[in-house]
């Protein structure tokens, strides 16, 4: 049912002038901006007045002396980026492929930093014009297969290894993790991002940050807030309602916020209820820093939002990648006195704090060097724990090593180990899945294997399907066109089906920055070429009495519920890194036992998902703005709340033993009083080694505010549990774990009512509950009345 928000207060709508746009293969970037980047010849020549006995910037006490110490000039040069390297004619920085830097002003002792792109590696350019030394890095597992190990451990070493590249590689801060929600299957970043749940969101970005921190280098949580889509990302105006704000978007980086105290902050692209988010004090300064207490500093994305006065004024404290023209622009608006100079002093002294701390400050000596070796080690063990098993009907899987396989699908050989765009990684390799199975000592139908190689090979050495440096630029990684699946003749299928033990089919999928996923054959449905290679391969090996496991190789949800019940097992690969096909083979093998659950849902069919008829926005040709209808009803929220059976739920994941959970118990009694604590037993009813993830769902009673049928507010992970093994998890959880966002009160609320904890191995698994009662209304935190819509529209409600 869609019920009308009446809209709290109309706040004055901004009129936004949209400037004209260069679009670089579904990027955009400002031209205005671009081309400001240029220092005018005036802006050269200028001078600045040398104070004689100019304080040094030292520590912490020092900052207010020396920001009193710098001229206006410096002061709007220091909160603008110093550009972007291959723009406006800018050289590359020393640390090529960096994408951003801040002016140094090295009379006060402020040096200059250098950022660049992760999440699922430390992205700058391999090679450097006249040297022989590399600098790859390592490509780890895409946040969704992170997020799918459900284990903070994992992938808080991750951030570790991380941030010892971007420390060793002399970079100052890495512009990662990435966090936003998996709204819809379909945005083409949702691989950069973690889940469609905040809690998993929020705790697997604050485990990354603390990893990446650790080596005493800068993250960056981004992009903030609401940017959950590639289409008209630079103008789409986000219309969503607080609550859902609260509870949903904003969730996850409160938590990062709260738990990891990341340096920096990214402002998205979008706008959000009217205004861009790199414009909003509301959001910025209100949110941020009044209700949660951050205490870093906030950057723009890059060439986002469109008026750097407001973006200072916002709180916005850096502008980047930045350009000649924002420094003038803000330099003016000081002396016209449209902004006043301290806010400047207060943005210059957010970011202060944080130059203190970094490696370029510190005059760290990088070696250049760190050690890949162990890093592949690191993404191979995460790899392997996110890949989650779908299907294993009477056990497929895992293969013994003396079964002869038959791999199909192009993505044997082209395995894909990451998203593209500023998320890609120019990592030294990648381990295909065939190379994979090999090295683990599998015997691989190579008549079949030779006939891919050599598909590939010429296709790939046809123009349209060369592999090129992408379009944004070498340091984006490569442009890889996707070719058409090898059609198999059927007497190939037949006589592999005779030769070989079992049929392993690989499909692949990419996506990326810039360009949302489409509801078609290839991309979120399977191409036909795809259907039948399943249909033949599975006909055949089981008419041999054979069977047939499928490899999914994707970065996001696929049409599965059409083609699954053909075949024996799926296995989701995910995009697992450069280590991928090491790691399909430690779970193909059973050297590592699957224990990753879904952190995003499978959807039966595109049109179950609850954004499907408002993604990407309107008008359908050009949208400039995306209504948030389905509002807190994201996922599995929706599909418990209104009984839509996805494919596979949220939280769902086989494993080649079986877990029992049990023991479902509440130490603190049957009434709430400011904290619980819920244990559960897990143990290992099977015959193998293997962890179990166990996921604390809660059932909020309706009061004034409904609530989704359940929630997740808590989850961990049993280390390694032998046969018969048994192990108890407890879970404590507070009033604001437990509270709704109440608009009216502008506060977390925890009403009263019965309520049910209940605990399970998936959102449609649950294997033991407990309830509690809160006797009274409870007001659990309030928190400001900020970034309410502007427009009145249709929520969706039980
Ligand atoms: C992306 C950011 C990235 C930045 C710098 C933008 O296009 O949205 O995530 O950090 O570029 O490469």
């Amino acid at each position: 049912m869609l019920k009308r928000l009446r809209k709290k207060k109309r706040s004055k709508l901004l009129a936004f002038t949209l400037t004209s746009s260069l679009l670089l293969s579904g990027l955009t970037f400002d031209i205005a901006s671009a081309q400001s980047q240029i220092p005018s010849t005036q802006q050269q020549n200028q001078t600045t007045t040398v104070q004689t006995t100019a304080p040094y910037l030292t520590d912490a006490a020092s900052i207010d002396k020396v920001i009193q110490a710098m001229t206006l000039e410096e002061k709007a040069k220091f909160v603008v980026g110093v550009g972007m390297p291959g723009f406006g004619g800018m050289p590359p920085f020393e640390v090529t492929g960096a994408v951003g830097g801040t002016f140094g002003i090295p009379r006060l002792g402020i040096p200059e930093l250098r950022f660049a792109d992760g999440p699922a590696g430390l992205r700058i350019r391999p090679t450097r014009p006249g040297q022989t030394q590399n600098y790859y890095t390592t490509a780890f597992p895409i946040a969704t297969s992170l997020a799918s190990t459900w284990d903070t451990e994992t992938v808080e070493a991750i951030g570790k290894a991380q941030g010892n590249e971007v420390k060793e590689y002399g970079v100052d801060m890495l512009l990662a993790p990435a966090l936003n929600i998996h709204r819809n299957p379909l945005n083409g970043r949702n691989f950069e991002y973690y889940s469609e749940d905040p809690l998993i969101a929020g705790k697997m970005a604050a485990a990354m940050v603390n990893g990446v921190q650790s080596n005493g280098v800068g993250a960056t949580i981004k992009h903030f807030v609401a940017n959950n889509q590639e289409t008209n990302r630079n103008s789409i105006d986000t219309v969503v309602s607080e609550r859902a704000l609260r509870e949903i978007y904003l969730k996850g980086f409160e938590i990062a916020v709260k738990e990891s105290h990341p340096w920096s902050v990214m402002s998205s692209y979008n706008k959000l209820n009217g205004t861009y988010t790199s414009q909003s004090a509301d959001l910025l300064t209100t949110v941020l820093r009044k209700d949660w207490g951050y205490t870093g500093f906030v950057m723009t994305d890059w060439f986002g939002g469109d008026n750097p006065v407001e973006q200072m004024k916002a709180q916005n404290d850096m502008i980047m990648p930045g350009s000649a023209g924002q420094s003038d622009l803000i330099k003016v608006a000081v002396s016209s006195g449209k902004i006043e100079e301290k806010v400047l002093d207060r943005n210059i002294k957010n970011i202060l704090q944080i130059v203190i701390q970094t490696p370029e400050f510190k005059k760290y000596q990088n070696s250049d060097k760190p050690d890949l070796a162990a890093h592949a080690q690191t993404a191979r063990k995460a790899a392997a724990e996110g890949m989650v098993l779908l299907k294993n009907d009477n056990m497929p899987l895992p293969i013994s090593k003396d079964k002869k396989i038959t791999l199909f699908g192009n993505t044997q050989i082209e395995t894909v180990k990451g998203g593209t765009g500023s998320g890609d990684v120019n990592a030294a390799y990648t381990i295909s899945i065939a190379d994979g199975l090999k090295s683990a000592g599998y015997q691989l139908n190579q008549t079949v294997f030779q006939e891919y190689k050599t598909y590939i090979d010429t296709l790939r050495s046809q123009d349209q399907y060369k592999i090129k440096p992408s379009p944004w630029g070498e340091d984006f990684g490569k442009s890889i066109p996707a070719i058409p699946e090898k059609p198999l003749a059927d007497n190939e299928i037949a006589a592999a089906s005779k030769e070989t033990d079992i049929g392993v089919i690989v499909i692949g999928r990419n996506s990326g920055e810039g360009v949302d996923r489409k509801v078609e054959k290839g991309d979120y449905l399977l191409s036909d070429a795809e259907q039948d290679m399943i249909s033949k391969v599975s006909a055949q090996y089981h008419k041999q009495g054979k069977k047939v496991a499928v490899i999914l190789n994707i970065g996001g949800p696929v049409e599965v519920a059409g083609w699954r019940d053909k075949v024996d097992s799926i296995l989701l690969a995910w995009q697992p890194g450069q280590e991928a096909g090491y790691a399909v083979a430690d779970v193909i093998s059973g050297k590592v036992n699957p224990s990753g659950k879904l952190a995003t849902t499978f959807p039966e069919k595109y049109s179950d998902v609850a954004s499907a008829n408002s993604f990407p926005g309107t008008p359908a040709n050009n949208p400039t703005q995306v209504i948030y209808n389905e509002d807190i009803y994201v996922g599995y929220r929706y599909n418990t709340t209104f009984n839509v059976k996805p494919a596979y739920e949220f939280g769902y994941g086989l494993s080649y033993t079986d877990f029992d959970i049990s023991h479902v118990n509440i130490s603190e009694g049957k009434k709430f009083k400011d904290t619980l604590k819920v244990s559960a037993m897990v143990e290992n009813t099977g015959e193998l080694p293997g962890r179990e993830v166990v996921q604390v769902y809660v059932s909020a009673p309706d009061g004034k505010l409904e609530k989704p049928s359940i929630e997740l507010k808590a989850f961990g992970k049993t280390k390694e549990l032998k046969a018969h093994q048994r192990e108890l998890l407890q879970f404590d959880l507070n009033a604001k774990d437990l509270a709704s966002f109440d608009e009216e009160k502008n506060a977390w609320v925890l009403e009263k009512g019965t309520y049910t904890i209940k605990v399970g191995a998936s959102s449609d698994d649950i294997k033991g509950a407990a309830t509690f009662t809160v006797d009274r209304d409870m007001i659990v935190e309030k928190v400001n009345d900020v970034l309410s819509p502007t427009v009145d529209f249709e929520r969706l409600a039980k």
